[in-house]
């Protein structure tokens, strides 16, 4: 269904680290308004598009998005006004005008930030909770809730590197409603945060995404630790509750080696010892265990736990179809995390969730370390039924936007269920 657009007006905001990022509203021509802002990584992965930065070190030490709004209210302005377009038909054109294949002239943030407030006009205009028009755009009639997934300890680059591996998230597994997930998750984290401040003595600090971040000496210890707070807690490890996690080992990979542990290692010393934390914890979802550009071994490994647990790519995939058709095509991941602003816009997120999906991968829909209190990813992932969803921990109000959109769908859509876990 075609609209026409009166025009957009572009914002530079802040969001959860104080980093400027952009928010669009668009106002179609009978007078309807929506308004979305867009998220920004940290420990991006290369083949990510770009997200347009001022540079100018004097503000915001570079970060600033006045150029990126600037996109909006001018030459996206130009092209878009007084036209009517479907979802595809304006992020075709926004891409278009971009000219680069990967948004490097008006930013993917200031287009995101575009196809994103185009659609929630969109969904306004057409007296439909967001969710369903984010499902009519994969001709979607029934719809699913994601299965959470939950940072509990953070480390790299959200946490200052105190351990090199990024986040450790624990996963409901037996509950089958958000809510019983949150509320199952709340005696966790605080079961947790109960003895971390035994063990270590100290204030439970928290990293980036809300995860806790005491300093551990091992990683090893991060995962036992994890454990005893599920049993503290009075859950199963494994039967109620489960373990992922984001390796994120593209910021430790140097030289060919992973540095990790004060070790070095190969491709192949890398996979046995993510192989042994397999067989040895109840791991059901392991991202980004190798580095991006280490096809050679990514196969192997995906032999090797694929069967146990989801085998995750996030900089590896960086969410553009390219990347994700080769690894199909080479047997590397059964698993694609789906960030939106990795590929700049949601007609190129669809192609890369239906890619997946007709490779029979699940699909874990994902925040960002930097958020803002936008909840629109909670209706993405509702509307296209993502088998997952990775917002971060249960703390923090950019976090919880999303979490609570989730308990509002599932209390005002009690047909749309969450489906059973199947690793
Ligand atoms: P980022 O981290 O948003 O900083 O990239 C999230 C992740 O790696 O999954
Ligand atoms: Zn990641």
């Amino acid at each position: 269904m075609s609209v026409k657009i009166d025009h957009f007006k572009g914002y530079e905001i802040l969001d959860s680290r104080g980093r400027p990022t952009v928010m669009a509203k668009c106002y179609l021509s009978d007078g309807t308004m929506g308004k979305a802002s867009v998220p920004s990584g940290a420990s991006t992965g290369k083949a990510e598009s770009v997200e347009l930065r001022d540079g100018n070190l004097g503000r915001y030490a570079g970060l600033g998005c006045q150029k990126a709004v600037g996109h909006i209210n001018q030459e996206i302005n130009q092209a878009v006004s007084g036209l009517s377009f479907d979802q595809k038909e304006l992020d075709h054109t926004l891409i278009r005008l971009d000219g680069t294949p990967n948004k490097g002239n008006l930013g993917a943030n200031a287009i995101l930030a575009c196809s994103l407030a185009f659609a929630k006009a969109c969904a306004i205009q057409q007296d439909l909770p967001l969710f369903k028009y984010f499902g009519g755009l994969l001709a979607a009639n029934s719809f699913r809730l994601p299965r959470l997934t939950v940072n509990l300890f953070s480390g790299g680059k959200h946490a200052g590197g105190q351990v090199p591996i990024q986040d450790l998230l624990i996963v409901p597994i037996s509950a089958m409603t958000v809510e019983q997930a949150l509320s199952d998750l709340y005696k966790v984290y605080y079961s947790a945060t109960d003895i971390i401040r035994k063990k270590y003595g100290m204030r439970t600090l928290t990293a980036d995404e809300g995860g806790l971040a005491p300093s551990f000496n091992h990683i090893d210890e991060m995962l036992d630790t994890a454990l005893e707070s599920i049993e503290k807690a009075g859950f199963k490890p494994g039967q109620d509750i489960a373990l992922a996690m984001d390796i994120a080992s593209s910021h430790f990979y140097e030289g060919g080696k992973y540095h990790i542990n004060e070790e070095k290692l190969t491709g192949m010393e890398q996979i046995a010892l993510l192989s042994d934390w397999v067989a040895k914890y109840p791991i059901v979802s392991l991202e980004d265990g190798l580095a991006e550009d280490d096809w050679d071994h990514w196969p192997e490994l995906n032999k090797k736990i694929g069967g146990k647990s989801l085998v995750l790519g996030d900089d590896l995939l960086c969410t553009q179809t390219s990347r994700i058709q080769k690894a199909i095509d080479t047997h590397s991941a059964n698993a694609l995390l789906l960030k939106v602003n990795q590929c700049g816009s949601i007609t190129d997120a669809l192609e890369a969730f239906k890619l997946a999906k007709s490779a029979g991968w699940q699909v874990t829909v994902s925040a960002r370390s930097g958020e803002t209190e936008d909840d629109w990813l909670a209706d993405l992932a509702v509307g296209w039924s993502g088998n997952q969803i990775k917002v971060g921990s249960i703390t923090q109000s950019e976090r919880l936007a999303k979490y609570n959109r989730l308990l509002e769908i599932e209390k005002d859509h009690p047909e749309i269920k969450m489906a059973p876990w199947k690793y």
